[in-house]
């Protein structure tokens, strides 16, 4: 059986509006990621995840491949947050042996279409929702029973650590006792491996980088040229998080005919930031989980310790803490 649930029309066109206004009329422009993802974007995006420099993807599908019978184990649905490409659900779906039900939840309406066919031939139901799970999480369908919710990939890391804390309190509320989170983090480490995962050789990530420009051409008339804009990614050191930029190369006026033809200046070697990915030591995802009203109950790495997938439950009304 395949459902595919839609929560984004004409709101979503209204949020990538609003985000786009309130992004570059600030004095340090700013775009939010999630728009990145249309069809192109998600394509780009798992390009990106095979390209030799970007080792997230590989690392956390060797933990998933090794571990998924006990990260499943007793566990009847798989509700996978900003699912994409649907190579890490099938090793957990596999690696189970009482799920019943995958639900793909994601953004961009193209993955979500394309999960229930790729599956097609595991046992299980796949009801896919087209979602912002920043704000439709309440929408998603009653579980079916013990339920691990996944999000992967490291994306949490690309809220900032405000909104990351409020995302993950949302996340609790989808959790029963006897239900757990399973949170793909990326981990700190030699700034020189990180920064070459988002500057790939080949490119593949400034294409992605400058799709965000291309999506706000299509959908709010934009006249940004891709060309006049550079890749930049950069450790923080600081806050211990990559952040990508576009860089003008010359000044440039953008003329955004849906935001009332508003006219967005970029000055020479101005930067519009597009996305920070935060990397973490274990205290950070324990500190953040915890804030949420979530324990964390194993952290499960590769032998480099490149990257975790976090095992959290929440707790009972009592505040003490439940088996897995
Ligand atoms: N989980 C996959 C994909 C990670 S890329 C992996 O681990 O490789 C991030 C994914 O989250 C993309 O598929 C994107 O479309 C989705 N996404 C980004 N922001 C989102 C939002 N606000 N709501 C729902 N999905 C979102
Ligand atoms: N969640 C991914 C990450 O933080 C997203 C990502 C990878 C990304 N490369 C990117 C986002 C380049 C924007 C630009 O690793």
């Amino acid at each position: 059986m395949t459902i595919v649930d839609s929560h984004l029309d004409v709101a979503a066109e209204r949020s990538l509006a609003d985000d786009v206004f309130d992004g570059l009329t600030r004095p340090f422009k700013e775009l939010p990621p999630k728009h990145f993802y249309d069809a192109r974007g998600s394509e780009l995006f798992e390009a990106i995840c095979a390209q030799p420099e970007y080792y997230p993807t590989r690392t956390e599908l060797a933990i998933l491949q090794e571990r998924a019978g006990e990260l499943m184990d007793g566990i009847d649905e798989l509700v996978e947050l900003g699912s994409g490409a649907t190579t890490k659900a099938r090793l957990l779906l596999e690696g189970g042996d009482s799920v019943s039900r995958y639900v793909p939840v994601d953004v961009s309406s193209s993955v979500v279409r394309a999960a229930a066919l790729e599956l097609a031939d595991l046992d299980v139901d796949v009801h896919g929702v087209v979602a912002d799970v920043e704000r439709h999480l309440d929408r998603l369908p009653a579980p079916t029973g013990r339920r691990a919710v996944a999000f992967l990939g490291g994306t949490i890391g690309n809220f900032t650590p405000g909104s990351r804390r409020r995302f993950l309190r949302s996340v609790g509320k989808l959790l029963e006792p006897g239900d757990r989170l399973l949170l793909g983090t990326d981990l700190v480490k030699d700034p020189a491996i990180v920064e070459a995962a988002y500057d790939d050789a080949a490119g593949v990530t400034a294409q992605f980088n400058r799709n965000v420009l291309a999506v706000c051409n299509r959908e709010l008339g934009a006249d940004f040229d891709l060309d006049q804009f550079e890749h930049v990614a950069f450790f923080d050191r600081v806050h211990e998080w990559v952040e990508m930029r576009l860089r003008a190369l010359t000044p440039q006026r953008v003329t955004i005919p849906a935001l009332d033809g508003l006219v967005v200046d970029f000055a020479h070697r101005e930067e519009l930031r597009t996305e920070i990915s935060a990397k973490f030591t274990r205290a950070r995802i324990a500190a953040d989980l915890a804030a949420a009203g979530l324990v964390l109950e194993e952290l499960v790495t590769d032998p480099d310790e490149w990257f975790a997938v976090s095992v959290a439950t929440v707790a009972d009304a009592d505040g003490t803490r439940f088996r897995r």
